[in-house]
């Protein structure tokens, strides 16, 4: 039989993301309307180790489903990868009277999140990330954001790209995935889009694309990076030095997580705290809040972490088709 659920806590982990604090906020007031208290723990798994610890009350939530960034903070902690990590913040929980935590992060805070419940804490992983990485959603908090923050600042440097008749390298985040590089890419008219996921480290073909765009008359090529790539700056010098085409290379870094969330990260974010709030009040544990198909699901952990996702085939060959010249 599940055990009553009396305090919960909340935390986020991992890289922030914009509509954090919509998550925050709507799993503290879904859980005091269910008649469990909740407590806040500050910056992550090392907030926990560090019992940075607080009461929340629907106020503590008051004014913040417009704010980027995480009120809670937010840490990467190597202790809480080690089984004394674990124990300890195990401890910690049972001594704050924490019977179950919602954790609003990636992969990584879910593998977290998956030790905790091992260790007698009831979990709820909450996909909080700009990458859109995690694969049992098609969903992540701040992604909206991201790509919206990133697809203006791209039309910008178009913008200046065509007034110099320039090649523009601009670099999107993405460690290890190309979600952002894709939506962007399409988004952004890119004339290349290079995907860590499908990058074939074939430079000449980039170079043979901008001197033929430049034969047909176009005065800009927007070549859309992601991070997992990286190099922009050494791959701008040695396109320019093939093309004899000025090319500059932009990182937009971390503008990209920061900013106000959209009303979809705002939306998305709500629900889906309010339903991690619900399913963790009812007793449920080492379980992860996604959305598939239209619908807000939950899945086992363990299963989420062993699901894989890859760049969806048709849309990356409609983005290879899109950016060819006519
Ligand atoms: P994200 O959650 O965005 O993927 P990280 O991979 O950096 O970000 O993970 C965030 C934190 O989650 C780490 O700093 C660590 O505290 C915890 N974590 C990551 N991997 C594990 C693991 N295998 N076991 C326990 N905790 C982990
Ligand atoms: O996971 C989100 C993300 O922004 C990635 O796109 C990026 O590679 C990473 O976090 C950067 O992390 P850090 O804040 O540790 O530099």
């Amino acid at each position: 039989m599940s055990k009553e659920i009396k305090t919960i806590g909340v935390l986020t982990s991992g890289g922030d993301a914009p509509g954090m604090n919509a998550a925050i906020r709507a799993v503290v007031r879904k859980a005091i309307t269910n008649g469990v208290k909740v407590k806040g723990i500050k910056k992550g798994y090392q907030g926990l180790l560090n019992e940075e610890i607080i009461d929340m009350q629907a106020s503590s939530v008051s004014d913040i489903i417009q704010r980027g960034g995480t009120i809670l903070g937010t840490a990467r902690c190597m202790e809480f990868k080690t089984e004394e990590g674990q124990k300890k913040g195990a401890e910690i929980c049972r001594k704050h009277g924490i019977d179950g935590l919602v954790v609003i992060g990636g992969d990584g805070s879910y593998r977290g999140a998956q030790a905790l419940s091992k260790q007698g804490i009831n979990t709820i992983g909450l996909p909080g990330t700009i990458d859109l990485d995690i694969a049992c959603t098609d969903y992540t908090i701040g992604f909206d954001t991201a790509i919206n923050t990133a697809m203006q600042a791209i039309d910008k440097v178009r913008d200046t790209s065509s007034s110099h008749e320039r090649c523009s390298i601009i670099e999107v985040m993405g460690r290890n995935a190309g979600y952002i590089a894709l939506w962007c890419g399409v988004a952004n008219g890119a004339e290349d889009i290079l995907l860590p996921e499908k990058y074939d480290f074939n430079e000449q073909s980039i170079i043979n694309n901008i001197i033929n765009n430049r034969k047909k008359g176009k005065t800009h090529h927007i070549i859309i990076n992601a991070e997992g790539i990286g190099h922009s700056t050494s791959m701008a010098r040695r396109i320019e030095a093939a093309t004899g085409i000025e090319t500059r290379a932009t990182i937009l870094g971390y503008m990209q997580r920061g900013g106000s969330p959209t009303c979809k990260d705002r939306f998305y974010a709500s629900i889906m705290g309010a339903y991690a709030a619900d399913i963790l009040c009812a007793g449920k544990t080492n379980r992860v809040v996604g959305h598939q198909h239209g619908d807000f699901v939950d899945f086992d952990i363990d299963e989420a972490l062993a699901m894989q996702k890859e760049i969806p085939e048709y849309q990356y060959r409609v983005s290879k088709l899109l950016s060819a010249s006519l």
